[in-house]
């Protein structure tokens, strides 16, 4: 099975955004938006569904990884985001499941991310209304920090009693880890770093694809 490689955008600008998207418009079909509100998380982004509906070409579409503290309201603002086709929540944040599953749109998909310290215990229950769950090898914030080991036995945990499970790490992810997050059970990686900083980023993302 080949590995889906998603890229990362942490940006604080728009014209940031545009930049990094020129280096991977042709090499991909769905990229990774960090959503940071500055009290979830300390550090905030530039993320915004409207300008991102005209900047992202009709090959490409996004998921929104909200590091925020209120889902709801992060969700009335992106429900109605053409390209965005996957809405990710923390599940640290997430207080009110079936509120929030009322107003996620049918058509997008709903995840859940977990930090660092949240186990497989804390998630175990509401992982069946969940489409995916995305595995922060980091703890959320910024990007370029070191993976936190105690994910991989978390992803394995999650693997072994859900087969079938979409699981995406996020964060930490390069070509020491990489390998080791594929053997625990992982399908997807998303990066940031590491990818961005390859001079062959078509290479890179095929080494990952394949890791
Ligand atoms: C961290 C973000 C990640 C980050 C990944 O809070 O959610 O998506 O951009 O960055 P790297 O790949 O550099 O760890
Ligand atoms: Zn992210």
């Amino acid at each position: 099975m080949t590995m889906r490689v998603t890229p990362a955008f942490l940006v604080h600008a728009e014209a940031e955004f545009s930049a990094r998207l020129q280096k991977v418009v042709s090499l991909v079909s769905h990229v990774h938006v960090d959503v940071m509100d500055g009290i979830f998380v300390p550090n905030t982004t530039w993320a915004d569904p409207v300008a991102l509906d005209s900047l992202l070409p009709a090959t490409i579409t996004y998921e929104a990884h909200f590091m925020v503290v209120d889902p709801l309201r992060a969700c009335a603002r992106w429900k109605d985001a053409s390209k965005l086709s996957r809405m990710i929540f923390h599940i640290e944040t997430v207080h009110a499941l079936r509120s929030l599953l009322d107003v996620v749109p049918k058509k997008k998909e709903f995840w859940l991310a977990c930090n660092p310290e949240t186990s497989y215990e804390k998630i175990q229950k509401t992982l069946r209304f969940a489409d995916g769950i995305l595995i922060m090898g980091v703890h959320p914030g910024f990007s370029a920090q070191a993976f936190e080991p105690n994910t991989l036995e978390k992803i394995r945990q999650i693997r072994s009693a859900q087969p079938k499970l979409h699981i995406a790490v996020d964060g930490g992810v390069d070509e020491n880890t990489a390998p080791l997050l594929r053997e625990a059970g992982a399908d997807e990686l998303v990066s940031a770093s590491y990818l961005f900083s390859q001079t062959n980023i078509e290479k890179t993302i095929h080494y990952l694809e394949h890791v």
